[in-house]
């Protein structure tokens, strides 16, 4: 049994508790990184009718039910090493396909997906197996497809805060988006960048501008980075 399965019924609840002072529930933040990701989608792959796409620890799929509503395009399949925690994404989005994996070798055929993305994952893997999972992401997708990873941000003192008292952070490991890059490129990824997102928990129009504007500067509560597959 992973950490993740003890958490499963707790997991919601102690996410919410941690970060209630922001006046957000996790819901508010998962949409708010659906956003990117289908913007990021849309930039890379315009013209491509069904998008296969996988989530590498994907929980419960608490960001497939958007994706899902706001991208049809998008095929879903969603792996995690948590069993439990799968079978209660399994039940609440029977149109995705889940499957329970070891932690090092995806399930998958190499080329099998045009985009990969990870969503605050890698903190919780052990970091002797970071540049693995991460060749792993690459094998799987295609070549000129899309791997993406969001993290916490390590130098913004609230996201710290934050992972400090959750008790699922624990065992966190946080990794700054620099050294992410560093380790994409290791991986054989190409034209690897890196967004900071998540300046503020407003989410109206101006503030989603601001957001994107503020891209470059290393204090967003999370940042992702991307790589493609050459
Ligand atoms: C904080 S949760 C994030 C879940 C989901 N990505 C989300 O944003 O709602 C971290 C997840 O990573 C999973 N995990 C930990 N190590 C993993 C690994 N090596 N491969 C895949 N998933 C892993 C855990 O089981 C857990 O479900």
């Amino acid at each position: 049994m992973t950490e993740f399965d003890k958490f499963k019924d707790v997991y919601h609840g102690e996410i919410n508790s941690a970060i209630g002072f922001s006046g957000k529930d996790q819901n508010y933040f998962t949409k708010v990184k659906a956003g990117y990701l289908i913007d990021l989608l849309d930039k890379y792959f315009p013209h491509t009718a069904e998008l296969r796409v996988l989530d590498v620890g994907c929980g419960h799929g608490d960001i497939h039910a958007q994706l899902n509503s706001i991208a049809p395009r998008i095929a879903l399949t969603g792996v995690d090493v948590a069993e439990s925690v799968i079978a209660d994404a399994k039940a609440m989005h029977p149109q995705n396909l889940y499957l329970a994996y070891d932690g090092n070798r995806l399930p998958f055929e190499s080329n099998s997906f045009d985009a990969a993305f990870a969503i605050c994952v890698m903190h919780h893997v052990p970091p002797a197996q970071w540049l693995n999972f991460l060749r792993e992401m690459k094998r799987v997708v295609r070549t000129d497809g899309l791997v993406v990873i969001f993290e916490h941000n390590p130098l913004n003192p609230v996201t710290r805060r934050i992972v400090d008292t959750c008790p699922l952070d624990e065992n966190a490991v946080l990794l700054p988006a620099g050294n992410l890059q560093a380790l994409m490129r290791q991986a054989d990824l190409s034209d690897v960048k890196k967004s900071f997102i998540i300046f503020t928990p407003f989410g109206n129009k101006l503030f989603k501008l601001f957001d994107r504007a503020m891209f470059w500067m290393p204090l967003g509560a999370q940042y992702y980075v991307r790589g493609r597959k050459a």
